[in-house]
């Protein structure tokens, strides 16, 4: 069997669909347990489509934020929603952020560490570019205890045999690595939190369309006609409705943040 295709956001307008709802439930439990003191210059790593950095804008009255992302696709959707904002978009990369060291008060990625290649290089990255007494958080999906959202969908087409790629750094998502990896990176006063979400689909529909049709893993899309209809009869059984139809998904993400020496 080939091996599963890596993931790769490529399309802004899709990510919305699939995974913008989540990042927004998710990233706003993260930044209310980060409390930021308004003003502060952020850097926004793996911003994407913008969905965290609006939550920035909107929740933590920065001075200015620096977003970048590898997916020229993803900043073209995030430059139309910033037109008039204090956000710095570029494209580039977590592990050689083109940014002066010392720079901002406060570095985060949000969904990003567990697709970082090398994530002790990016989280690296991040330590290097906030200034001393700095802030330095992260936030992934509770990968390895199954709390993603795209976890049902993983475990039916591992069933069926046609497995999905999974994030290359997926291990990072684990409370004792990151709390290893911040304080080798000599951060001070880590601390970390769950963060426990839910989205609710009007209907088995709007599920499909969301997390399957528009999952960047592009395996759906490749299934045969039969393998697409197993793996919808699967889902249903596995997702129960309410009595409208509607159709509700858990997820668990693990947050760390912690300090830069002074
Ligand atoms: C799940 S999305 C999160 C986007 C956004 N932060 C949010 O909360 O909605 C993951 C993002 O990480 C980006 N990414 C993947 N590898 C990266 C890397 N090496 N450096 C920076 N960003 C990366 C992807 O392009 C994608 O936009």
């Amino acid at each position: 069997m080939s091996s599963p295709e890596p993931i790769k956001f490529t399309d802004g307008a899709a990510y919305e669909r699939f995974m913008a709802p989540w990042s927004r439930s998710a990233g706003t439990l993260f930044l209310d347990w980060l409390a930021p003191r308004p003003g502060l210059a952020w850097a926004d790593i793996g911003a994407g489509n913008g969905a965290f950095t609006e939550l920035l804008l909107a929740k933590s009255a920065p001075s200015s934020v620096s977003a970048i992302d590898p997916s020229d696709a993803q900043i073209a959707t995030a430059r139309q929603k910033f037109a008039a904002k204090p956000v710095e978009l570029s494209i580039g990369d977590a592990m050689a952020l083109p940014y002066d060291s010392n720079r901002f008060d406060a570095a985060v990625m949000a969904l990003v560490l567990f697709f970082v290649p090398d994530a002790r290089k990016g989280a690296s990255e991040m330590v290097r570019v906030t200034k001393p007494g700095g802030m330095v958080a992260s936030y992934t999906w509770d990968i390895m205890r199954g709390g993603t959202p795209t976890q049902p969908l993983w475990e039916e087409l591992d069933a069926l045999g046609v497995p999905a790629a999974r994030p290359p750094s997926a291990d990072i998502s684990r409370f004792e690595m990151l709390k290893a990896l911040w304080a080798d990176l000599g951060l001070r006063e880590i601390e970390t939190r769950e963060l426990v979400v839910e989205r609710t689909f009007t209907d088995f529909d709007d599920y499909w369309l969301s997390m399957v049709v528009s999952s960047p893993s592009g395996v759906v899309g490749k299934l045969s006609e039969a393998q697409a209809a197993e793996l919808k009869g699967r889902l249903r059984a596995r997702l129960p409705a309410s009595v409208s139809g509607a159709i509700t998904v858990h997820a668990s993400a693990t947050a760390i943040k912690g300090r830069k020496a002074a």
